[in-house]
């Protein structure tokens, strides 16, 4: 069976192989604190696993869930904020056609979002396109508290209320959240939406394989069978019995460990894939939340190629020397474009008539490949078959499991994200939420 490949061969320039072999007593003890739950964050750890937990018939359900809103939903709109949509996000995104909103025939409801931010025209707007369709919702809160989804919802039960009656509504609302505690939890027992659980041992930004991402993505027609079959395959290929040099996982959360403590502090995720834009989203995230605290952690950033090779090139060639990149090389594309030929040619292309758009695409990634190595950045690559829904399930665990090993490696709790709450109590603290009265008059004296 093919699989995604990871090749570290063009970071030897700068960290040696036998620096990276030397690494690997100190990466597989992190891989057994991961794997054998003795680290800080313990308690969610369900990720590790799930690709090979979830059963048929928690698939079944949730295929049955998304079929019966399948036929009355134009649109989808899916709530939630942070790693409760950027998964679902991330894979519609990739395996949807790039004009799928453009379409005048639609196979399967096109996905929207909302409570992902707070932009008052965006809602507005929002609004008012849903006037136009047919539509359902799903909403995706963990904590069930948290305020941007929270007010996007509240919002959208009203408008959904009037707009086709408050029983038609209950059968076109679904809730993903807790189990038991929360106030997304008690609406829907209260309403009688069609709930689904994220479970207690994981975290947001780990979630894609629960119904936070499986969920939004069947009901916009993603063969989720396939998403979790890839992320099984990867399961077994970066589990502990793998050998170092040929665990993915681990060979990558070595590499990048070594490349930051020899002061490569920036890990640029680049595609030359647009549709995977939002990989690099969900990635930034994982990574981000995972590891950056405590005054440590790599920065992820990332690039759509080669449009951005047109704007953040000339940094990656000349800047500071603090970044290094992780290409995501996707070897086949589903269609074949030739380039014509042209009697006047003079736009002086027809040196390359006949052949296809893709070729094109793989010597730009090989020549600014080279080019950055050139101008001392370092180089991943990720080669990917195609971009389908078995080799994004393999993807997107490999990330997951090798952050899980990484983050270890840097001396970090992987599975928590403190940093997030502050922003939050200053936020409450100016809109003198209830419970807030010290911070509020702590923070209004510093303004
Ligand atoms: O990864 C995380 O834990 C966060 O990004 C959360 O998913 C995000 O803050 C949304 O939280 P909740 O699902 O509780 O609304």
């Amino acid at each position: 069976m093919e699989q995604i490949r990871l090749d570290i061969s063009r970071v030897y320039d700068f960290i040696s192989p036998d620096e990276i072999k030397n690494m690997a007593g100190e990466t597989s003890k992190a891989q057994e604190t991961l794997y054998n739950g003795t680290g800080e964050g313990k308690d969610f750890l369900g990720w590790l696993h799930l690709p090979s937990e979830i059963t048929d018939r928690q698939l079944d359900q949730i295929e049955e869930a998304a079929e019966a809103l399948k036929g009355k939903t134009d649109l989808l709109v899916v709530v939630g904020i942070g790693g409760s949509y950027l998964g679902a996000r991330a894979v519609n995104d990739a395996l949807a056609h790039n004009f799928s909103h453009l379409k005048k025939e639609q196979k399967h409801p096109h996905m929207l979002f909302a409570g992902h931010n707070i932009g008052e025209d965006y809602m507005h707007e929002l609004l008012e396109l849903l006037e136009e369709y047919s539509y359902s919702v799903v909403v995706i809160s963990k904590s069930g508290t948290t305020t941007e989804p929270a007010i996007a919802f509240r919002i959208l039960k009203e408008h959904l209320e009037k707009k086709v009656g408050k029983e038609e509504s209950r059968e076109r609302i679904i809730a993903v959240t807790d189990s038991s505690k929360g106030a997304l939890r008690q609406l829907a027992g209260d309403e009688g939406y069609r709930s689904f659980v994220i479970p207690d041992n994981v975290g947001g930004r780990f979630s894609v394989f629960t119904p936070v991402g499986l969920i939004p993505l069947s009901i916009c027609g993603v063969d989720i069978r396939q998403l979790v079959n890839g992320a099984r395959e990867m399961n077994r290929i970066c589990g502990p019995d793998t050998p170092f040099e040929e665990n993915p996982a681990a060979l990558y959360a070595a590499t990048r460990n070594a490349l930051y403590r020899s002061g490569k502090k920036i890990e640029i995720l680049v595609n030359y894939q647009n549709k995977l834009h939002y990989v690099s989203e969900w990635w930034k995230q994982l990574y981000g939340e995972s590891e950056g605290k405590e005054g440590l952690g790599i920065f992820p950033a990332s690039v759509d190629n080669s449009s951005d090779l047109h704007s953040m090139g000339q940094y990656i060639q000349e800047g500071e020397r603090l970044l290094f990149e992780t290409v995501i090389s996707v070897e086949n594309s589903d269609h074949q474009l030739a380039i014509p030929g042209d009697r006047a040619n003079l736009d002086q292309l027809n040196y390359l008539a006949g052949k296809n758009i893709d070729h094109v695409n793989k010597m730009a990634e090989l020549g600014t490949i080279l080019a950055h190595l050139d101008g001392g950045v370092p180089n991943i690559r990720i080669s990917v078959p195609r971009i389908d829904a078995f080799y994004l399930g393999q993807l997107l665990y490999f990330f997951e499991n090798a952050c899980g090993i990484s983050g270890y490696m840097l001396g970090i709790n992987p599975f928590n994200q403190p940093g997030v709450e502050a922003y939050k109590k200053n936020m409450f603290a100016l809109l003198e939420k209830p419970g807030f009265e010290e911070e509020t008059a702590r923070i209004k004296s510093r303004l």
